[in-house]
């Protein structure tokens, strides 16, 4: 029997600010962590402004999970210590897996303009902290769209979503935590429906008009239940959706890393300052 998903919970998103005096908006924290497991983190940028997100986010380490880019509207130009580099802009997605390190730079390709997108945290299981890093990157281009009936449509950046035949695969396919990632386009009053993995942490981030539930810069935490039923206010609604496979694990964190112990925290710290992050 079908059994919808109920919000449970509402979190709003924070402004605050990161990397060399970028504004962001933020959800995330210790008080979260169970709740949105197994992400950590999903940070906005978004300015017509340059002074807000002109310094970027210089060379900097990150160990134990992986950072997701996605951008809607202007562009940032990624560089790592393996030699990737690349500028991505609207509709692209990185895709960066830390693992055992990397160091890289996050940096704005324009002084001023919209600047829109998103960064997400998600974590490793602690079986996979210590992999080798990755990198993927997929222009705008190579992500699957479905156009929905009413209107509006899905982006599938990662994970699965039935079609009308066969089901809708995003570029990217995570390991323990088969991350689903999102972009809905939801037009005015319509409503939509996923069936979703029982034993999964589901998301919604309304970054752009409303659901009948959740406003503008707030995410829904969503109880157990096979599918979720999403209806768009008045004005349409666009919005992140986010699916994964809880860790339960320990969460250690300070700064960039993120382990499941104090020793392996001060690990990190120390196979940084020797220059053993990325060995
Ligand atoms: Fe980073």
């Amino acid at each position: 029997m079908t059994s919808y998903r109920q919000l449970q919970q509402v979190l709003d998103a924070r402004p605050t600010s990161d990397g060399d005096g970028v504004k962001i908006r933020r959800i995330a924290g210790r008080s979260v962590n169970e709740l949105i497991d197994p992400f950590l983190l999903l940070d906005e940028i978004h300015s017509e402004d340059g002074a807000d997100y002109i310094g970027g986010f210089p060379p900097h380490p990150h160990r134990g999970f992986e950072t997701i880019t996605y951008m809607l509207d202007g562009a940032m130009r990624h560089r790592d210590h393996l030699g990737n580099e690349g500028v991505i802009s609207a509709g692209d997605v990185q895709w960066m897996t830390a693992g055992r390190g990397v160091i890289h730079s996050e940096l704005p390709e324009q002084a001023d303009g919209l600047l829109h997108g998103f960064q997400l945290w998600l974590n490793l299981p602690a079986s996979e902290k210590m992999k080798s890093a990755a990198y993927q990157e997929y222009a705008n281009a190579q992500i699957p769209v479905i156009e929905l009936p009413q209107g509006g449509r899905v982006k599938v950046i990662a994970g699965e979503v039935p079609g009308d035949g066969e089901p809708v695969s995003g570029p990217v396919n995570t390991g323990a935590t088969r991350a689903l990632y999102l972009d809905l386009e939801l037009a005015a009053g319509s409503r939509w429906e996923l069936p979703v993995r029982e034993d999964q942490t589901v998301l919604l981030l309304v970054f752009q008009g409303a659901t009948t539930e959740l406003s503008e810069g707030q995410m829904g935490i969503y109880a157990d239940g096979d599918r979720l039923a999403v209806t768009a206010g008045a004005d349409g609604a666009r919005a992140l959706l986010l699916a994964g496979s809880p860790l339960r694990e320990p969460i250690r964190q300070y700064g960039p890393f993120v382990m499941n112990t104090v020793e392996e925290i001060e690990q990190a710290l120390k196979d940084y300052s020797e220059g053993r992050l990325v060995a």
